[in-house]
């Protein structure tokens, strides 16, 4: 008997949620794992915002939401993105959804047929690519080499988009590689996606706030307002206010669209937690001082696994731009004999021998379709981050490099 959907054999679980769980297990069998696999701020979610959750479940606001958000919320995201980013949307034009990994779902079930195509920019954020397959969708890896600062470039883009492409991903700060896009560079692309007229991009902004060295966030709508009508724009709270557990993500973009993704979400969760919801208002309106400090602190941790990584003989790592990981190139591993004499075929096996010698959990970059890097999380506190990267380099010396 087969339980599961054919279209799932191709589908993998988070490749980061996975890495994160085994090293759980082997912490509760008694081995000392550092977890650099998951992608979230070590930090609490600010009081101010656990108050007005609390308040809000004390006011009674616990029944059902809309499900395309309540009104309070997407006004505040609404008022967020006129004096953040200087972009206009009316409160029709944006849903709210349990975090944005729901959002992306539901834009590609809201308006893609099986068979259609998604361009991914790899290394892309491993969900991009299992939620397109899990929808019958395919995704279209395009390589995005250290060598080009990880990003797309138009040619590279006019060479696979077809008339079978449905959706651009984009996502600026980027998960894994922290690129960060400028004006000039997404306007390139605009260029080549003007003589493509039935492409939607999804432009990915959920780590805006972690950007480094003065670098300033471009929504892709500003630099390309031509586009605007074919552009969904998702962002949520999980990253900037540290509140990957309340689950809040929204998505801005024609109204044609977000109807259809609400009518999608009203058959699958309803709206979103009405208390995470209120939890969101107080976020987006409130003081923005502590995005400001984790902010401040990602680029302290940045510059120290910079530093250290460069130290590392024969691991390569540019600085990144934003975003709070390092995407590690790994080439001169691949090919070395580990002590028992196995051989390291790829990141994969790589990314295993950190975790069984040095036992730091990472993810090897075959899961976010660049190879051979690994990525380490570098939300954590200075002291972890200096003891993974010393226990990593020890296991690196044990290695016999081919
Ligand atoms: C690029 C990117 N987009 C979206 C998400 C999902 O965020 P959320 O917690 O809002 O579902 C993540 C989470 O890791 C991410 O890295």
């Amino acid at each position: 008997m087969n339980y599961a959907a054919t279209c799932l054999s191709a589908v993998k679980p988070s490749a980061s949620a996975m890495t994160s769980e085994l090293a759980k297990a082997m912490k509760a069998a008694g081995h000392d794992v550092i977890d650099l696999g998951l992608g979230e701020p070590d930090f609490d979610t600010p009081p101010s915002i656990v108050d007005a959750a609390c308040d809000a479940a004390r006011a009674g606001q616990t029944r059902y939401p809309p499900t395309v958000g309540t009104l309070e919320l997407r006004t505040a995201i609404s008022d967020k993105f006129k004096r953040e980013n200087g972009l206009a949307y009316s409160t029709d034009e944006i849903i709210v959804s349990n975090g944005a990994k729901q959002i992306i779902f539901g834009a590609l079930m809201a308006s893609m047929e099986p068979g259609q195509e998604v361009v991914l920019c790899a290394p892309f954020f491993g969900s991009y690519k299992d939620i397109t397959l899990i929808q019958g969708g395919v995704p279209v890896e395009v390589q995005c080499p250290a060598a080009n600062g990880f990003k797309l470039t138009p040619d590279a883009l006019d060479a696979v988009l077809t008339d079978k492409t449905r959706w651009l991903f984009l996502n600026s700060p980027c998960n894994p590689s922290g690129a960060v896009y400028s004006a000039e560079e997404l306007k390139a692309l605009e260029n080549v996606l003007a003589n493509f007229p039935n492409v939607l991009i999804l432009s990915d902004e959920i780590y805006e706030h972690i950007l480094f060295d003065d670098l300033e966030h471009i929504p892709f709508v500003r630099a390309c307002p031509s586009l605007r009508d074919r552009t969904l724009t998702v962002n949520g709270v999980s990253k900037a206010y540290a509140m990957t557990g309340w689950r809040i993500g929204y998505g801005a973009g024609h109204k044609t669209l977000i109807s259809a993704m609400t009518k999608v979400q009203s058959q699958i969760s309803s709206g979103a937690c009405s208390v995470a919801q209120s939890a969101a208002v107080a976020a987006l309106n409130g003081p923005q001082q502590s995005v400001a400090e984790f902010r401040e602190a990602f680029e302290v941790r940045r510059n120290l696994v910079h530093q250290l990584v460069t130290k590392i003989d024969g691991l390569h790592l540019d600085a990144p731009g934003g975003a709070f990981y390092a995407y590690i190139g790994c080439a001169n591993y691949i090919g070395a004999t580990m002590p028992d004499g196995n051989t390291i075929d790829d990141d994969v096996a790589l990314a295993k021998y950190f975790l069984e010698d040095a036992q730091v959990a990472l993810v090897p970059g075959s899961a976010y379709g660049l190879s051979p890097f690994v990525r380490i999380s570098t939300a954590a506190p200075e002291a972890v981050l200096e003891q993974a990267l010393k226990r990593m380099e020890q296991s690196l010396l044990k290695l016999s490099k081919a």
